[in-house]
């Protein structure tokens, strides 16, 4: 092997070793189960299972980590899209400390659920790949904006 490229292949290998030392927290803070998206609206069992198989590695505490989200620099990709997919919507922590009015919040986030759902914008097409089966059928999404068009049944 050409000496240039025995030091290219050295400089990539240390490199791709080096940035392992990097290493931002992955989470999943304990669930209070009387904060949970379950505890404050009905979830019937056919959405439970398309929250649970399509959303809630990214929308919840209870995220089951891959083992590629050890690996640098895929772990922080992965890192970084839990810690935003759960500011933006996290059925563990459903309501923010900050919500007032509880009804028109969860009013306001249903719709933005089914539209995401609606529109393929979710679950990420990244995740997709790695994870096909979360990929939804027309019926499950058809479910899904059931239930949330139902809006706020009480639990
Ligand atoms: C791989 C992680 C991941 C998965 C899986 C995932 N999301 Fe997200 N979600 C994100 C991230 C990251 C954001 C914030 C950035 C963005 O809008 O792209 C987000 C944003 C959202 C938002 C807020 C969008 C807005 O602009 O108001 C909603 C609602 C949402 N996701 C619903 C869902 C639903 C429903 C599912 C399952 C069908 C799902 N997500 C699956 C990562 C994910």
């Amino acid at each position: 092997m050409p000496g240039f490229l025995r030091g290219a292949l050295l400089g990539f290998f240390g490199l791709v070793i080096g940035i392992q030392v990097i290493r931002p927290a992955r989470t999943n803070p304990p669930v209070d189960q009387s904060h949970t998206l379950e505890a404050v609206v009905f979830v019937p069992a056919r959405v439970e299972s398309i929250l649970q198989r399509a959303c809630s590695d990214c929308h919840s505490d209870l995220t089951r980590w891959p083992w590629y989200s050890n690996v640098a620099p895929i772990s922080w990709f992965v890192i970084d899209d839990v810690n935003s997919g759960r500011r933006q919507a996290n059925f563990s922590e459903w309501l923010r400390r900050d919500t007032n009015n509880p009804a028109e919040f969860t009013q306001q986030r249903f719709h933005s659920l089914c539209r995401q759902v609606q529109t393929h914008a979710m679950p990420l097409t990244s995740y997709l790949a790695l994870h096909p089966e979360a990929r939804l059928s027309p019926a499950d999404i058809e479910t899904f904006c059931q239930w949330t068009d139902a809006g706020l049944l009480p639990n």
